[in-house]
């Protein structure tokens, strides 16, 4: 099972697939590539250190949804790699109903927060200050609502009391970085 990775940002979900890959926990996927549409993000290096293609896709930063032109761009960026699945890991653009059709049934997100509660930015400070006692993360199918795949796998997190938003947000970090590789391990053996 081929995979692409897409992301902006820190690469922190995408350096714990890569390592779960390297130290053979991911079955018979294999990380084809890491894709990000912000140039010079810490996710590329991530990919370089695992000699994985690290590729910037110059798309319009200024839009929060990917346009009908970049659309085309990433598909054939895409394409090239060939992959069975694409994993969202931070990717923060919303992507053109023509991708998500392009990869019907392909594409997986990790989400902060134990969906439905929390959809769409800073996730992980809006369920600390709305002072919920459980969250946690969520992998889920990407269909074109946003947020709103059918769900794949939750792991819950408790908020304490003693808790700040530092530490809660590190706890949903770990939970993410052991969730989305388990997932993409039990997609891999689905495969065979
Ligand atoms: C992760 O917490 C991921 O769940 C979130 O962005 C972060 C990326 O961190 N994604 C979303 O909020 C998508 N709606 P990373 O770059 O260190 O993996």
């Amino acid at each position: 099972m081929d995979i692409v990775i897409l992301g902006s940002g820190r690469g922190s979900n995408a350096n714990a697939i890569l390592k779960a890959w390297k130290d053979g926990q991911l079955g018979k996927a294999q990380v084809k590539a890491v894709i990000s549409d912000v140039p010079d993000a810490p996710i590329l290096n991530i990919a370089k250190s695992y000699k994985v293609p690290a590729r910037t896709i110059d798309i319009n930063a200024n839009t929060a949804k990917i346009s009908v032109v970049d659309t085309n761009k990433l598909i054939d960026l895409t394409n090239e790699f060939k992959p069975k699945l694409i994993v969202l890991a931070g990717f923060m653009k919303i992507l053109s109903h023509r991708f998500i059709q392009e990869y019907e049934s392909r594409i997986i997100n990790i989400h902060p927060s134990l969906l439905p509660s929390f959809k769409g930015l800073n996730a992980i400070k809006r369920a600390y200050e709305r002072g919920v006692k459980i969250s946690g993360c969520t992998v889920h199918w990407v269909s074109k609502g946003v947020d709103e795949g059918k769900i794949i796998a939750q792991l819950p997190v408790r908020i304490m009391d003693s808790d700040t938003l530092d530490s809660f947000t590190q706890k949903i970090h770990a939970a993410e970085h052991f969730l989305l590789p388990e997932v993409i391990s039990q997609l891999s053996f689905a495969e065979n």
